[in-house]
């Protein structure tokens, strides 16, 4: 009787594996095709300005390094493992062009980390405060950034102001950079969602 039922069990239990295992790829399956990615609802071109303290600029740095690896020199970013290890903050002008002189539109403020020995690629987690007439409100992003790929995809995680609830995605990428002590990001914004 008792191996009788044990046998059920696991018959049952067999069973059970094989249904969910399928009704799992149906329903991916089915999930893919019904709902095809929509064309973004808003798009917008910003570009910002990031100069790096080096020691002697401090008037003009809009970053600077806050934690580097032990026994790593804080002035300066570490000239070993492609900066691994280095963490920056940043308070950058944001303008409608690429030219750093044009009036800012607003400030991108967050951080950035270098997280690979062997390649530069950096973790990005910032803020697009936006105080213009044509923009009021906030952007806000995160994502790993593999620098030398000429476009990189972050996440637009949400936004506030003009751009409340906004969900999407952000291309990235290095417009111009100057050594250490200065680059450019040209960001292309595709907002999918917003109110
Ligand atoms: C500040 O840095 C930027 C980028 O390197 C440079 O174009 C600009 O001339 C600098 N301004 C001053 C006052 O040093
Ligand atoms: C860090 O490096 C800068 C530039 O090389 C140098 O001027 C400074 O004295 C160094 N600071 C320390 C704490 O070693
Ligand atoms: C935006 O700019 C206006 C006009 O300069 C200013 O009154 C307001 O305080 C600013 N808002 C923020 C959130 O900085
Ligand atoms: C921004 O990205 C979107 C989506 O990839 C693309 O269709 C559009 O042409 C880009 N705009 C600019 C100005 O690069």
């Amino acid at each position: 009787m008792a191996i009788k039922n044990n046998s059920r069990a696991v018959h049952l239990c067999f069973v059970w594996l094989l249904v969910s295992t399928v009704s799992l790829q149906t329903s991916d399956g089915h999930r893919w095709k019904k709902y095809p990615l929509r064309k973004p609802t808003r798009n917008l071109v910003l570009y910002f300005h990031d100069v790096i303290y080096d020691g002697t600029n401090a008037k003009n740095a809009t970053s600077t390094l806050v934690g580097a690896p032990h026994g790593a020199n804080l002035t300066l970013l570490t000239g070993k493992d492609n900066h691994f290890g280095d963490l920056a903050v940043f308070d950058d002008p944001i303008t409608l062009d690429n030219n750093f002189h044009s009036p800012p539109v607003g400030r991108a403020q967050g951080f950035y980390l270098y997280d690979m020995k062997n390649t530069f690629s950096s973790w990005l987690g910032f803020t697009f405060v936006l105080n213009s007439t044509d923009y009021k409100g906030t952007i806000t992003f995160a994502g790993a950034d593999p620098i030398l790929t000429k476009y990189r995809d972050i996440s637009v995680v949400g936004g506030t102001g003009d751009f409340l609830m906004a969900r999407g995605i952000a291309t990235i990428s290095t417009d111009a950079y100057e050594g250490d002590v200065y680059f450019r990001l040209r960001v292309n914004i595709s907002l999918y969602e917003w109110y």
